[in-house]
């Protein structure tokens, strides 16, 4: 019998979901940050498209050892990890990117099962294109079904449509950019729309050396302090603002308590800054500080918890070799 082949572009839809609440404007948020004590601006301005080239590059990086550890226990899991719901499964993932690391699962999950359907959710409508045009190219069992979406509109609309048991997937540490009370509420949200038999495939960092951690979110190239200070290049491009990024310095905290990694811009003087968009003026004392990203740190402890507390619980979990970062599966508790 001769295998039926279905030409790639039939097998890919892109869905634009609209925005059910409006969200603040880069503009008000922008204004608002600068107007709290301590400053602040919200780590997801960072990802422009300098943003996130610097970001891809900051994963290359010998230091910044998160997405080589996540991708070995994909590598060396992954064939465990597709089958845990038992099988036929199909994937949703929120916030795919390029989802360069989730070939590594619809390869093994097209091991196991003759087609698969993949929904990847992101904001960035290029990345999506790119990368479900070129799934659908490698893989001629895989349908990909893209949503460009924030995913929190995504969770709160019944535009998702699915057919099977469904993993859905939220990994890189991107949970770790929440403050704990938000990732709480964000599981939350993703538990709601858990059928029984479903699950949600969570990378989660692990808490470590001190000194480990700061290097990863301070390497000796520069890189992350350049992705960090471009958040100021983007307010002076789409808000006629005028920081000069070399007068701030990029600083990074760890709590150990918490698990919060913490990065700052400081300012280098003291300084004035117009922000043409926003008719105002932003004074900075020398040595103030904008918080700029938090990254939390799990032990396995605190991920049930965080499970916990969201109405789910851990029911597997994997790690790498250097039990450096995790990837937990998560049901309905
Ligand atoms: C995207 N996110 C998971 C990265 C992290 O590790 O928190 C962003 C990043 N910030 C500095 N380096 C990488």
């Amino acid at each position: 019998m001769r295998a039926v082949t279905t030409a790639p572009m039939d097998r890919l839809q892109i869905v634009t979901v609209p925005q059910p609440l409006r969200l603040p404007s880069f503009a008000e948020d922008v204004a608002a940050g600068f107007a709290a004590r301590p400053k602040k601006l919200n780590s997801k301005y960072f990802y422009d498209a300098v943003g996130s080239a610097l970001f891809d590059a900051i994963t290359l990086l010998p230091e910044y050892y998160l997405t080589r550890a996540e991708t070995a226990i994909l590598r060396e899991w992954g064939w465990e990890i597709v089958r845990a719901l038992g099988n036929p499964v199909e994937f949703v993932e929120l916030g795919s990117g390029s989802a360069a690391k989730t070939r590594i699962l619809i390869e093994e999950a097209l091991r196991v099962q003759r087609t698969l359907r993949y929904s990847p959710i992101d904001i960035s409508a290029e990345a999506l294109r790119a990368s479900a045009g070129s799934l659908v190219e490698s893989y001629p069992a895989l349908r990909v079904c893209g949503y460009v979406a924030d995913y929190f509109s995504i969770l709160d609309t019944p535009h998702l449509r699915r057919t099977e048991k469904v993993l859905f997937m939220f990994m890189g540490s991107n949970i770790g950019n929440y403050e704990p009370p938000e990732a709480v509420a964000l599981l939350r949200r993703v538990a709601a729309l858990l059928k029984p038999g479903d699950g949600l495939l969570l990378g989660a960092d692990l808490k470590k050396d001190r000194r480990e951690l700061m290097l990863a979110y301070d390497d000796a190239a520069g890189v992350t302090a350049a992705f960090n200070k471009n958040v100021l290049v983007r307010v002076d491009r789409e808000l006629q603002a005028d920081f000069d990024a070399k007068q701030f310095e990029h600083v990074v905290e760890y709590d150990e308590k918490t698990g919060g990694l913490h990065s700052y811009l400081v300012a280098l003087s003291e300084q004035t800054v117009t922000i043409g968009a926003l008719g105002t003026t932003v004074h900075f004392n020398d040595g103030e500080r904008i918080h700029t990203e938090s990254a939390y740190k799990y032990s396995p402890e605190d991920i049930a918890e965080m499970a916990r507390a969201a109405g789910l619980s851990v029911s597997r979990a994997w790690f790498d070799g250097d039990r450096r970062f995790s990837v937990n599966l998560l049901v309905r508790a």
